[in-house]
């Protein structure tokens, strides 16, 4: 990595990573994602995770750029839907401000970047994506709402267990924007179709719920339940 930081100058001023870790927690009603989600964080993961935080922030920088990379693709893809521009070149700017604001905080720290692959969870997710269209398109917004709503439940439990205290503020200030992306995803969807979309919704929460709430031999920020081998390694 080269000696870049962040530059301050150009963000505002509630967006500026000093200002953001060291004032009071921000706090985001975040009860409308515990209710769409249909499994909450396992006990597990939060001490896994605790356990591995510059693990955990390299892939947290990653779906950070992933989210604005896939977000990118659909204004490319869909550019006839004037909604769903306004409102994702907002998420995108916002990724890549999060983008640049987890590199700080890892440079911060002392971590290196590591190379690390994804975990099984975007892929279990985008498998049920139907082909053809708008039901692509439909399904592709409800994965992205899905999401969005776990980097949600995710931070938010995550701030409540991790000593970095600096880096529990930084989790608790994402939860006002990725709960609005949730938002734009799920409304996004509703708009381009007369679908019924419910029992497309309901079909990914069990989807998700399972990937969250079964064995997992990786640990990432949207991985499963540690399996007793990944504990024992993470213990050693
Ligand atoms: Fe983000
Ligand atoms: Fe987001």
């Amino acid at each position: 990595m080269n000696n870049h930081t962040f530059d301050t100058d150009t963000i505002a001023p509630e967006d500026d990573l000093q200002h953001i870790t060291t004032r009071a927690r921000a706090t985001t009603d975040i009860s409308h994602i515990h209710e769409f989600l249909g499994a909450r964080t396992s006990d597990e993961w939060l001490a896994a995770a605790k356990q591995s935080l510059p693990l955990l922030m390299q892939d947290h920088a990653n779906c950070e750029k992933k989210a604005a990379g896939t977000a990118m693709n659909l204004i490319f893809r869909y550019e006839f839907h004037r909604d769903l521009q306004e409102r994702l070149a907002q998420l995108v700017r916002e990724e890549m401000l999060h983008y640049e604001q987890v590199l700080s905080l890892m440079k911060e720290r002392g971590i290196a970047w590591s190379h690390l692959p994804a975990g099984r969870y975007a892929k279990g997710l985008l498998k049920h994506k139907r082909t053809w269209e708008p039901a692509g398109m439909v399904d592709v917004l409800i994965i992205g709402a899905f999401i969005e709503a776990r980097s949600c439940e995710r931070f938010s439990a995550l701030a409540d267990v991790i000593d970095d205290e600096k880096l529990a503020r930084y989790y608790k200030y994402l939860l006002k924007s990725e709960s609005r992306h949730y938002e734009d995803y799920l409304a996004l969807a509703r708009s381009v179709t007369d679908e019924d979309i419910d029992e497309r919704v309901a079909f990914f929460r069990a989807v998700e719920a399972e990937l969250i709430d079964s064995p997992d031999d990786e640990l990432r920020f949207h991985s499963g339940v540690p399996s007793a081998e990944l504990q024992a390694k993470i213990a050693a």
